[in-house]
């Protein structure tokens, strides 16, 4: 049975936008696809996290303590995604990549939130799919694919359907230098790349392309290949 890591970020499950309907409806497919792929998934922080951020700064907070409220409140929307996954899933959130590696079974679903200070979720998935020897890895996030520049802003940016692992990694380099929000995290990437594990970047709020991309089937959005 194929072994399946999906990043989800806050901004796709709780953006507060009709948020217990795309949770129920991300639920049950999860659940019903259980059977034929084992799946672990870390959960983001979303604008919640930045908003515990930004009051956190205001007050003085160092940069370990704002990551420190953030991971905090990525715990509590993994709680949220166990809540609704009902008996398939894990009641405590594993504090550890290791710890949810250890944990994960077949027919069963892991979920969990951020670990330490420094890095993202996305950080955690690849600890994770790293220690479980992952077949893939799925970002789900709220832009449909990778491109080369922020679309909105440059109508010249390149939408790739495919790509090498190098190539994401030129485009979260470039992202990281000029302080952008990330694709994925750059270490993420970089723990994928030495593991050799596929990425597919889809777009999370749209149900039956996530599905996809956790089967291992074609996808509308990036899929980035680490074999060579
Ligand atoms: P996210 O993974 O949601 O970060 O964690 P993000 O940058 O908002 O993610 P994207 O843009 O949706 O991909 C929220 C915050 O929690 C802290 C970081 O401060 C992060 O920005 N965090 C999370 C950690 O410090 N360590 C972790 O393992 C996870």
């Amino acid at each position: 049975m194929d072994k399946v890591v999906v990043s989800v970020g806050g901004s796709v499950l709780i953006p507060g936008d009709n948020d217990s309907i795309y949770i129920e409806k991300l639920a049950k497919m999860l659940r019903e696809i259980a059977s034929d792929v084992q799946i672990a998934i870390v959960v983001g922080g979303g604008k919640m996290s930045r908003y515990y951020s930004e009051v956190g700064r205001e007050l003085g907070g160092t940069m370990y303590q704002l990551d420190e409220l953030g991971i905090g409140i990525t715990r509590v929307n993994a709680k949220l995604l166990t809540v609704a996954l009902g008996d398939i899933a894990n009641s405590d959130i594993p504090l550890k990549a290791e710890e949810c590696a250890s944990m994960s079974a077949p027919g069963r679903i892991v979920v969990m939130g951020g670990t330490e200070p420094g890095h993202t979720t996305d950080a955690v998935a690849s600890m994770i799919a790293k220690n479980l020897n992952a077949d893939r890895i799925v970002n789900a996030s709220n832009v449909d694919a990778v491109y080369s520049d922020d679309p909105r802003k440059n109508p010249d940016a390149k939408r790739f359907s495919r790509m090498t692992i190098q190539e994401l990694k030129d485009v979260v380099y470039d992202d990281h230098d000029a302080g952008k929000s990330c694709v994925f995290d750059p270490l993420g990437v970089n723990i994928a790349m030495e593991e050799k594990i596929d990425l597919y970047m889809v777009n999370g709020r749209d149900i039956d392309e996530l599905r996809n991309a956790i089967l291992g089937n074609e996808i509308k959005g990036t899929f980035v290949n680490s074999h060579q």
